[in-house]
């Protein structure tokens, strides 16, 4: 099943060889080690991200670095991370955020320039595409969650793939200890193939059975989301005081973790706050929230010494602010809930409730 599972990985997503875990923090714990940075070592990611991107590696010694994302995609920002590099920084990890694709021409030119590993978190973004490339294709190792409520689930678990077969090797051996770990090509390694490095991170065989069931179809079930929310993006556009989600020029979008205007308070009538808009819409059946995602940079975790000593290690966190990116992103951002029941009449009705509130609580656009 396990094996069945990484095959058609490799032929949905196009990543090489790859591995399956228990979890994406699982696969992104196995990443790191894989890179087998010194101790200490800077990793530096996107503010905004679920925390698991980068938390796995005070578990690897390393230290993480949070900088500033794009205003338009919440995704990592070029020129942040080019200005947080240190002579410590060996590694960048990229979210490609909600589905959309980080801006990975800039990203991997300054890998390479720098010397920087570079991983891809896909887990909100399988079958995303930048210029026609899958993401995951573009840096050293790629991981993806497949948690339950991810494009493509397995109940629980992860895929990992790296460019180099030796990062492979040492990933199978963080997380997987006899069986395949016995059979690895390096010598050196299949040595501690008995015991791994101690720890159990392999996926379970059902949460496989699982997602093989979810790949059947899973390309057309992402594309009948994106053709919903496409429309739904073409009712939004050109309302006052809202704007669909950006898609850039070049950005395919697969699979949309999750579908987030935002609402311009500077567009509203006078005393119209964000939260009215946001009721008027819920009140009127639109299924519309706060997203729950944060920032990290408030996060104990990043903020805070490390509780228990023996993990502490090198965790330093740096926190390159102020995060005026994440500010503007963040803004007035809503999220509307869209799921494999709804249909063209479900958007279309959506659409006309915001068509509603925007005529009532925004100023008219100018002509
Ligand atoms: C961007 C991102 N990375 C990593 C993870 C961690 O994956 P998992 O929950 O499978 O451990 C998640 C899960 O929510 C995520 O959203």
């Amino acid at each position: 099943m396990i094996g069945e599972l990484e095959q058609r990985i490799e032929k949905v997503l196009g990543l090489p060889d790859p591995l399956s875990f228990s979890s994406g923090t699982a696969g992104l714990h196995a990443a790191y080690l894989a890179l087998d940075m010194p101790p200490g070592s800077e990793v530096i990611g996107p503010v905004t991200t679920f925390h698991a991107s980068l938390t796995p590696a005070l578990h690897a010694g390393l230290n993480a670095v949070l900088v500033d994302v794009e205003p338009d995609t919440g995704n990592l920002c070029p020129a942040a991370l080019e200005a947080a590099i240190t002579p410590l920084t060996r590694c960048v990890t990229v979210t490609h955020y909600l589905g959309h694709p980080a801006a990975m021409e800039e990203i991997t030119r300054i890998c390479r320039e720098r010397g920087l590993h570079l991983i891809e978190d896909i887990s909100h973004a399988y079958l995303s595409t930048l210029n026609g490339q899958r993401v995951g294709t573009f840096g050293d190792i790629c991981v993806g969650s497949m948690q339950d409520r991810k494009s493509w689930p397995a109940g629980e678990g992860g895929l990992f793939s790296a460019s180099r077969p030796q990062w492979r090797e040492r990933a199978l051996l963080a997380g997987h200890y006899r069986g395949r770990a016995l059979l690895l090509e390096d010598p050196e390694l299949a040595a501690f193939g008995e015991t791994g490095l101690g720890l159990k991170m392999r996926m379970h065989p059902l949460a496989a059975v699982v997602g093989l069931a979810n790949a059947e179809d899973l390309v057309e079930r992402l594309a009948a989301r994106r053709a919903l929310l496409e429309r739904l993006s073409r009712g939004l556009q050109g309302l006052a005081g809202v704007r669909p989600p950006v898609v850039r020029p070049g950005a395919g979008m697969g699979g949309w973790f999750s579908y987030r205007p935002q609402i311009q308070p500077g567009e509203l009538k006078q005393g119209v706050a964000v939260d009215t808009y946001l009721r008027r819409l819920r009140d009127a059946g639109v299924p519309a929230h706060y997203p729950s995602v944060g920032s990290l940079s408030g996060m104990p975790l990043f903020t805070c010494p490390v509780p228990l000593h023996a993990a502490a290690g090198t965790w330093r966190p740096r926190r390159c602010g102020p995060f005026h990116g994440e500010s503007a992103y963040n803004a007035g951002r809503i999220s509307v809930s869209v799921t494999g029941e709804d249909t063209e009449e479900t958007i279309d009705a959506y659409a006309a409730v915001f068509a509603e509130a925007s005529q009532a609580l925004a100023r008219p656009v100018a002509a």
